[in-house]
């Protein structure tokens, strides 16, 4: 089976607009945010690193591939894990099957911790990195009065991390959630079949509150890197 095969495979078994819309770098900004982050995570070959949320561990496999590191992949959806260890570069990442809030690692296990458009875990993030690890994020941010990013950053210092690089994806994030909208509607037929009428309408109005969300600034989205200066 052909790596394409093996995605159109799962994509046909999970009719979901984040799948049908994002592909497989499945995160905003897709794989040039992914080289964005990759170029300020400070990696070493052979070093251990964790995709937390990893769908088909788009991320993990390039990582692996490029930059050598010794990645693993984790997701709570095992057909994830199953259809990205056949994908291209599947054999150079470890997959286990774990929720990002109750990883299967021992403390400080990791040199950089990548968690892309996932359920985001502070605590048990900061557990499982090392001293000096990064930690590369995308994922919103809050934009409100109360200090918006600021805010957001405090909770990670207060864990012992510190910031090293920021970059607003609001206007990308806008973007894809406009397109995947459109998408919806042009093709309506063909996604309501996929999604049932239920589905489709659901995803519909989700896609339709995080495009005027976005545009009215009241949401907005990141990509990070951060450095565990302690803890
Ligand atoms: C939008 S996708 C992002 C996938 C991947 N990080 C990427 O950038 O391609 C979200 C993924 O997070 C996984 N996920 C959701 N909640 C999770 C949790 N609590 N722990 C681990 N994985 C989770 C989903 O199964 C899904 O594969």
């Amino acid at each position: 089976m052909t790596v394409e095969s093996i995605f159109d495979e799962l994509v046909a078994e999970y009719p979901v607009w984040w799948i049908d819309a994002l592909g497989e770098h499945n995160h905003v900004g897709g794989v040039e945010a992914t080289r964005w982050l990759m170029a300020r995570a400070r990696l070493r070959p052979g070093a251990p690193v964790l995709d937390a949320g990893a769908f088909v561990g788009a991320t993990a496999r390039l990582l692996a591939a490029e930059a050598g590191v010794r990645a693993v992949a984790t997701d709570v959806n095992g057909d994830f894990l199953a259809a990205g260890r056949a994908m291209e570069h599947g054999a150079l990442v470890e997959w286990v099957v774990a929720a990002n809030q109750r990883l299967p690692f021992a403390d400080a296990s990791f040199e950089s911790v990548w968690c892309l458009d996932s359920a985001l875990a502070p605590k048990e993030f900061t557990r499982v990195a090392k001293a000096g690890a990064t930690l590369c994020l995308c994922c919103e941010v809050p934009v409100d009065g109360r200090g918006g990013t600021e805010s957001f950053l405090e909770e990670w210092e207060a864990l012992g991390w510190r910031l090293l690089a920021h970059r607003s994806v609001s206007f990308e994030a806008t973007e894809a959630w406009r397109k995947a909208e459109h998408l919806l509607v042009r093709y309506r037929p063909r996604f309501e079949e996929r999604y049932g009428k239920r589905g489709y309408t659901f995803a519909l109005d989700t896609l339709a509150d995080l495009v005027r969300a976005y545009e009215f600034g009241e949401r907005g989205h990141a990509l990070l890197v951060l450095e565990k200066v302690r803890g």
